[in-house]
């Protein structure tokens, strides 16, 4: 395990994937670097791309708003992706990009050492939960980890594009601050 700032340099400095050829920034990660909630996106959107900072956009947007309800926000949780660089036109990675950057996320993950940690969205839910992973069937469901709470709520994203998800993400984010309560931890 690296610690931050040599993991931080070698992200920054990362060629391990094509992404490195379009990327304007690397989009490492936002928060309390030792946080006990961890949200994990897709990756990079054109504006986080152009800022440097995850969830920055119009989904970033609501995504604030979505923590506020539960006394979250980006300075008392922790706040990154699977990718850490835009993929072109705002493709989901590919599988070989998320290979390739994943190690960048577990180090992340084993510095932070979170209790609860919330996939933002299908990439991730697959990736870090179950590859066949089911978002619409399974969101706001829970399993312990190595420790770690898991759980996943559909991306802001997609909240966008489909106001008829929100009542359920909102069930969502009240079950997480109930676990937040549950194990007495203090955002
Ligand atoms: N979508 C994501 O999954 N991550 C971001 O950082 C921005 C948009």
């Amino acid at each position: 395990m690296m610690p931050w700032e040599e993991l931080e340099r070698q992200c920054r400095a990362c060629t391990r994937c094509g992404l490195c050829e379009t990327r304007h920034q690397v989009v490492f990660g936002i928060g309390k670097r030792d946080a006990s909630i961890l949200f994990v996106g897709e990756g990079p959107g054109e504006q986080e791309d152009l800022k440097g900072e995850p969830f920055v956009g119009p989904a970033g947007k609501l995504l604030d708003d979505m923590l506020s309800i539960i006394d979250l926000n980006r300075e008392n949780c922790y706040i990154t992706n699977i990718v850490k660089c835009r993929p072109p036109g705002n493709r989901d990675p590919l599988e070989t990009e998320q290979n390739a950057c994943i190690g960048f996320l577990r180090n992340q993950t084993a510095l932070i050492r979170p209790k609860i940690l919330v996939c933002l969205g299908r990439i991730a839910a697959k990736r870090l939960i179950r590859q066949d992973y089911r978002i619409s069937s399974e969101h706001g469901q829970w399993e312990e980890r190595g420790g770690i709470w898991m759980t996943a709520i559909y991306h802001p994203s997609a909240l966008l594009r489909d106001v008829s998800k929100r009542p359920e993400t909102f069930d969502d984010l009240l079950a997480i601050r109930e676990k937040i309560c549950s194990l007495h931890i203090l955002p």
